[in-house]
């Protein structure tokens, strides 16, 4: 859920700071984009290199440093945040951020950012239990902000007790699980084909596409996030099978994807084909590697069964079918005909000339076109947030049906 999202860390002065190197890390492998500020008294305990090196972003903590090329003015950073995570949180921190003190670079900017605040306060027990630091957590809640509470356990001024910081996981998952989206597609059966098919030509060769499977992985993944069981048939693809899937279903061939889509459709409410099925196969498979002395060798392939089509032709009231287009010239028209032709509900229609759309790259550039005619064209986007804006709009228009 992170990836993509720019989060501040505010780090203060508490030991637990040293925690907060490896919060920045998680976020950064999550796909966060990650900004830090620290307070000056954070620098006593970690140094400012050792943030920016893992955030691979400058860091900001002087109010009054010169401006350079990157503009680390806190109104800046206030902007860009979609969310703020306050890591450790001392007392002081806290009280400041209650009562609206903006003395430093991080309480200016918590003061003028709308994101979400996150404070995960860290710090000795009776300090925490003090009623003007609970009060002041308790007016941050009031206001909104989010309180990651401590953990309890053996603390560095040599007591036990609440205010330790939670585990670096710990802090992640709160934000993540704050950008998780609605469960939306809650009870649907919602099945996935993604990758290209491989078609055999010997034991070691066979016929394949540029697919890589990102686009269908990431719809996946999406739809899954919403709460829908997600069967994923894929074809062969380098990429870990998203988390949360109800089944996931590796084939090769055309006719195992026929075989794989066939068997669970008839419990399925929604189905989104992005798999680049391969049209043609070899007539015959060589039992063994056909050698090179065989001079010119012709192959002769036949058609592979178009799997869209059959379940266009199974399709059931209610059941709502996606597919894709990847074209080279006259999108629209062709993408109709096919929604057309294979009696689809949408179609996504992408045209893999453009930069940036297409097999193997992270982002891609589509339209989608509904069966009423009407075409929603969507900016460069990462094929993740793309997964999101098509499932909003195939769920939207949908409702009555789903
Ligand atoms: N598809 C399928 N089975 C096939 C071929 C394609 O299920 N044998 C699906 C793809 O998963 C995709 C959609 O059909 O969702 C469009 O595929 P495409 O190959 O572009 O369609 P064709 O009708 O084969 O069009 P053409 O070859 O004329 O471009």
């Amino acid at each position: 859920m992170l990836d993509g999202k720019k989060i501040v860390l505010g780090v203060t002065g508490g030991i637990a700071a040293y925690k907060a190197v490896e919060v920045a890390s998680r976020l950064r492998q999550a796909g966060a984009e990650v900004h830090v500020i620290m307070t000056r008294a954070a620098k006593e305990f970690v140094t400012e290199l050792t943030f920016r090196e893992i955030s691979g972003q400058p860091v900001a903590s002087d109010m009054w440093a010169p401006v350079t090329h990157w503009n680390v003015a806190h109104i800046a950073l206030a902007n860009l945040a979609d969310a703020f995570l306050i890591a450790p949180a001392t007392a002081n921190l806290l009280a400041k951020a209650a009562h609206g003190i903006a003395d430093d670079m991080l309480t200016t900017t918590l003061l003028a950012t709308p994101a979400p605040l996150f404070f995960a306060p860290a710090m000795n027990s009776r300090m925490y239990g003090h009623p003007a630091t609970q009060q002041n957590i308790a007016t941050l809640r009031s206001r909104g902000a989010h309180i990651i509470e401590p953990a309890t356990g053996h603390l560095a001024c040599g007591t036990d007790g609440p205010g330790r910081l939670p585990e670096p996981a710990v802090l992640v998952k709160a934000l993540d699980d704050f950008f998780r989206p609605e469960k939306t597609l809650a009870g649907k059966n919602v099945l996935v084909t993604a990758a290209g098919t491989v078609e055999p030509i010997d034991p070691v060769r066979y016929i394949g596409n540029r697919s890589s499977g990102r686009m269908g992985y990431a719809i996946a993944a999406e739809a899954a996030a919403r709460g829908a069981a997600v069967t994923l048939v894929s074809g062969p693809s380098s990429l870990t099978p998203p988390e949360g899937l109800k089944r996931f279903v590796p084939v090769e061939t055309a006719a195992q994807m026929r075989e794989a889509v066939l068997a669970v459709f008839p419990a399925i409410d929604i189905v989104i084909k992005a798999a680049a099925v391969a049209d043609y196969r070899p007539m015959t498979v060589a039992p063994n590697k056909i050698k090179k002395d065989a001079g010119e060798i012709t192959l002769r392939l036949e058609k592979n069964p178009d799997i869209l089509r059959e379940l266009g032709q199974r399709k059931q009231p209610g059941q709502i079918l996606v597919g894709f287009a990847a074209e080279t010239e006259n999108l629209l028209a062709y993408a109709q005909s096919k929604l057309e032709k294979k009696n689809l509900d949408f179609i996504v229609a992408n045209d893999v000339t453009k930069p940036g759309a297409g097999f193997n790259t992270e982002t891609n550039l589509a339209k989608l076109i509904a069966r009423n005619g009407t075409v929603e064209e969507f900016p460069l986007l990462s094929k993740r947030e793309l997964a999101a804006r098509l499932l909003d709009r195939i769920t939207e228009k949908n409702k009555a049906e789903l």
